[in-house]
């Protein structure tokens, strides 16, 4: 039997999944439509992988990570650099830091605490905010996410081969979802919803029911 909706005091969306997936796209309009904050985690690990390329580190190293996430503010999350391949791979090797994911835990709960709000990343239903009332878990093939991605870098007029965008986006994928702290990975109560063969509007009317259903919201 499922659950009745609730009318949550402050209702918190949980949106994980893989790169490319269409989280972003889907947990703004949710946010939008419903009124609610909007926190696309993975920028906090960017930004924190950021930092640590600007100092000359490596993002693999626990001491490096650690003083960058101790300088992180929120300016840092609206840098124009935190998007393409060096920037994807430091998020990915400092978000395996446990260290890392501990000091950016308080500020992402505070984020949904107050009012409720929808959070998009890759731990979000599992330990963020494990009794979130809506999580969904968003994913499509690899080659639907890779191809995603590619046509994203050519609108801006990044060139780089549909092989490497796929092969890339692969490695990283596996390193969210083998590393031990908060594993890339649906909770056991999330709503699985694959995006390959839907455009946007079809995966936001499929995420807004699954919202309606869980939520008492109109
Ligand atoms: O979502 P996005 O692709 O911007 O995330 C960049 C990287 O940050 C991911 O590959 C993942 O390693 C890490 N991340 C995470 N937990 C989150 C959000 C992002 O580990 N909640």
């Amino acid at each position: 039997m499922s659950a009745p909706p609730r009318r949550a005091a402050t209702p918190v969306i949980a949106i994980d999944g893989p790169a490319a997936a269409g989280k972003g796209t889907l947990a703004r309009r949710l946010a939008e439509t419903l009124g609610l904050p909007y926190l696309d985690t993975g920028l906090l690990y960017r930004a924190v992988g950021r930092l640590v390329l600007d100092a000359g580190a490596d993002p693999a190293d626990p001491d490096a990570a650690a003083a960058a996430v101790a300088a992180l503010a929120e300016h840092h999350l609206r840098r124009d650099d935190l998007r393409g391949p060096a920037a994807d791979a430091a998020a990915a090797a400092v978000a395996s830091l446990p260290a890392v994911r501990a000091a950016l835990l308080d500020f992402q709960r505070g984020f949904g605490a107050a009012r409720g709000a929808v959070l998009d990343g890759r731990d979000i239903g599992t330990v963020i905010f494990p009794d979130a009332p809506v999580k969904l878990f968003v994913t499509a093939s690899l080659p639907a996410r890779a191809r995603r991605r590619w046509l994203e870098l050519e609108a801006k007029g990044i060139e780089a081969p549909l092989a490497r965008v796929e092969e890339e986006m692969r490695v990283r994928d596996a390193m969210d979802e083998a590393r031990l702290a908060a594993p890339l990975r649906p909770a056991a109560d999330a709503v699985l919803l694959d995006t390959t063969d839907l455009d946007p509007d079809a995966a936001f009317a499929a995420a807004l029911k699954v919202v309606r259903e869980r939520l008492d919201v109109t």
